[in-house]
């Protein structure tokens, strides 16, 4: 399966990647991550990028593409992926398109998280993340057991220089304008399904879950098998 999770800063597109990761198989692919990931070791491409993530702007289409190309050619084939934060622009589905059509491997389906400002910045504002192993925490919702400490592997927790909520605001304000038309580019292909973002995890795992086996009887009926 290759999936693209769409949907609004804080609509918990990492989250959910994380559960399906498990659940699925699938590996989880976020462009930001891999720039977050730029950034901390002090790459010329980090350092360029920087400026772009920090004040939440999209880098430019070209350069994420061609991120997004090299990981997706690394990908064995069968192997089935979730891109998370990729596409972001027309530019960039359109680009991807031609990525998979070359491979003749087109995407399933683009899951759109929909989710409200107030909930957002609510998990935004409240957000932790591990140094080390990226494990996602919440001040009010899901606090470390020991401060500053990640569960999970002891590394230290800090909280994304974008999370702010000047930040935010314009994060969303992007998304509104940029990554909101392309749901309507998935709607036109057939390929779009929609969860509530602002549910609680387990009720939107739940959801997704019954959306997925409706889709896999849907394929099934199309291909007639
Ligand atoms: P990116 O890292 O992709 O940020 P984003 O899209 O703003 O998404 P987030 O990671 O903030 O939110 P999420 O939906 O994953 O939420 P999460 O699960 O963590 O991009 C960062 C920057 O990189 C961009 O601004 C841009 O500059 C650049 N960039 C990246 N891709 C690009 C591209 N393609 N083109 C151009 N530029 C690009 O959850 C958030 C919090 O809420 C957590 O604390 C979590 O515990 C909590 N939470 C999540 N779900 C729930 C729930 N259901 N109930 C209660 N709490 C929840």
């Amino acid at each position: 399966m290759r999936m693209i999770l769409l949907g609004p800063p804080g609509a918990g597109k990492g989250t959910l990647a994380g559960l399906l990761k498990d659940k699925l198989g699938l590996l989880h692919i976020s462009t930001g991550d891999i720039l977050r990931e730029e950034m901390k070791k002090g790459t010329p491409l980090g350092k360029d990028m920087k400026a772009y993530v920090d004040r939440g702007e999209l880098v430019p289409d070209s350069i994420i593409t061609k991120i997004i190309e090299g990981r997706i050619s690394e990908i064995k084939p069968g192997q089935g992926y979730m891109l998370d934060g990729f596409p972001r622009t027309e530019t960039q589905a359109k680009n991807l398109d031609k990525i998979l059509a070359k491979l003749k491997q087109p995407i399933d389906f683009a899951l759109c998280m929909e989710s409200s400002l107030p909930v957002v910045l609510e998990r935004l504002t409240g957000r932790r993340v591990c140094r080390g192993c990226g494990a996602l925490y919440h001040m009010t919702n899901k606090p470390p057991k020991a401060a500053g400490k990640c569960d999970a592997c002891g590394g230290e927790i800090y909280q994304r220089a974008d999370d702010n909520e000047k930040t935010i605001r314009n994060r969303m304000d992007v998304y509104t304008k940029n990554t909101q038309p392309i749901i309507d580019y998935y709607k036109k292909q057939k390929k779009l399904m929609k969860v509530n973002g602002d549910q609680e995890t387990d009720f939107l795992f739940q959801e997704l879950t019954l959306v997925l086996n409706e889709n896999k009887r849907a394929h099934k009926d199309k291909v007639g098998r």
